[in-house]
């Protein structure tokens, strides 16, 4: 599809708005010796590593691959476990961190998962949440922004692979 990519949420606006998650994020979990954020990939990469720069905690690292979309543009609602998880999380503070929630399944799926381990508490931040796709119903604890139903790309965020190094968030529109 030819197309263009037009700015909808700036640099600068993305990156105020991450300073002030990693704000209450900080706020969330004083005392914790260990906070562990898991980055779904590949998606999550970019804002992960943004979000944890902003965080004043005891912060690990930890990644998993659940993968619904493939290469297009819609999900599939197969949500599959391509990566675990490297260590255990049982007693720990978990958050999970996304780019972006669309119908939920990704999200429910892995919660799921993650929930039987028994961790000390478990977390949801995601970047962009698109409320009006919402097919299943996931308990998201920080969201980025909200947004309506565009194709939308940066920060992470892909289109058939490309544009996840887009410093802003950016929409995808349709050449004629
Ligand atoms: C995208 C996005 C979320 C998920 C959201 O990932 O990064 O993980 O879909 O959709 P859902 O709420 O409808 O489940 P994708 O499967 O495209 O993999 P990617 O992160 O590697 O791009
Ligand atoms: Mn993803
Ligand atoms: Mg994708």
């Amino acid at each position: 599809m030819k197309h263009n990519v037009e700015v909808m949420i700036s640099e600068a606006e993305v990156a105020a708005r991450i300073a002030k998650l990693g704000e209450e994020i900080t706020a969330r979990y004083q005392g914790s010796d260990e906070v562990v954020m898991i980055g779904l990939l590949r998606g999550s990469c970019v804002f992960l590593a943004d979000l944890c720069r902003q965080c004043e905690l005891p912060i690990t690292l930890d990644f998993m691959t659940a993968s619904s979309y493939g290469s297009g543009m819609h999900s599939t609602r197969d949500v599959r476990i391509l990566k675990d998880l490297d260590d255990d999380i049982k007693g720990k503070d978990i958050v999970i961190v996304e780019d972006i929630i669309d119908t939920g399944y990704t999200l429910n799926k892995v919660r799921e998962i993650l929930s039987l381990r028994e961790p000390k508490s478990l977390a949801i931040c995601t970047l962009l949440d698109k409320p009006s796709r919402r097919e299943v119903h996931v308990p998201v604890d920080w969201i980025g922004f909200s947004i309506p139903d565009e194709f939308v790309v940066g920060c992470g965020i892909d289109y058939a692979q490309k544009y996840r190094n887009l410093p802003f968030i950016g929409k995808v529109v349709p050449q004629e």
